[in-house]
């Protein structure tokens, strides 16, 4: 399973990056405003200093809503590495846009996808990823890891090759429940990834270890 990073944040991106474990980034607009990226040109000199960092799969969203500007925007942002993976929102012109795209080799990611039906279009469209939200499914009390499975069952009936990024993961469990559902990527903030390395049992062992350790040796 490929572990991307859900942050615009350069210092999360390195320090994950550092632990030899990341796959990739996603990033999305609130996250770009909450770094205070705006203008263009600042945007795309972000997410060059990403593709800096890491060695594949950087997700960059596009604002435009409708298919020509789609296009015209996702062409722009995947010019700026190869590294870019072209974001594109679960809706009809980008549907269309993700078909093009593909068409012309340019990786996508499906993003807003909510239900296995939106996961069929993704797929058929010819997306790289697919990014259902699952805590955002959660939040209304709907639950979001059933998607994920429901995906994977209908991604393998039929040997679709779009992999199911699972995004808005929101803590550890998540994580590990993707994992044995078979999610092919999940994009989480940097404190679930660090998260999975506790354990009491773990501290506890080692404080042991090298008690012993010192007993003998001063
Ligand atoms: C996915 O690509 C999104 O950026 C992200 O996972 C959304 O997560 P949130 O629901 O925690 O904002």
């Amino acid at each position: 399973m490929k572990f991307f990073i859900d942050t615009a944040n350069l210092k999360e991106i390195q320090e994950a990056y550092d632990l030899g474990v990341l796959d990739g980034v996603t990033t999305n607009p609130s996250l770009m405003a909450k770094e205070g990226i705006k203008g263009d040109a600042n945007v795309r000199a972000h997410y060059k200093a990403i593709c800096n960092i890491v060695d594949n799969n950087v997700s960059a969203e596009v604002i435009a809503t409708d298919f020509e500007n789609i296009i015209k925007e996702g062409k722009e942002l995947a010019k700026i590495d190869d590294k870019i993976v072209v974001k594109v929102p679960m809706i009809k012109d980008g549907v269309k846009a993700i078909k093009k795209f593909s068409s012309e080799g340019i990786r996508t990611n499906c993003t807003l996808v909510f239900s296995a039906g939106q996961a069929i279009l993704a797929a058929k469209a010819g997306a790289s990823y697919v990014s259902p939200f699952i805590g955002r499914l959660d939040d209304i009390s709907q639950d979001g890891l059933e998607l994920i499975a429901q995906i994977r069952q209908i991604y393998d009936n039929y040997g679709f090759d779009t992999e199911i990024l699972s995004a808005s993961v929101r803590h550890t469990m998540h994580l590990i429940q993707c994992a044995e559902i078979g999610s092919d990527v999940v994009t989480c903030p940097l404190n679930v990834i660090t998260s999975l390395l506790n354990h009491p049992l773990t501290d506890s062992g080692l404080a042991k270890f090298l008690a012993d350790h010192k007993k003998v040796n001063g």
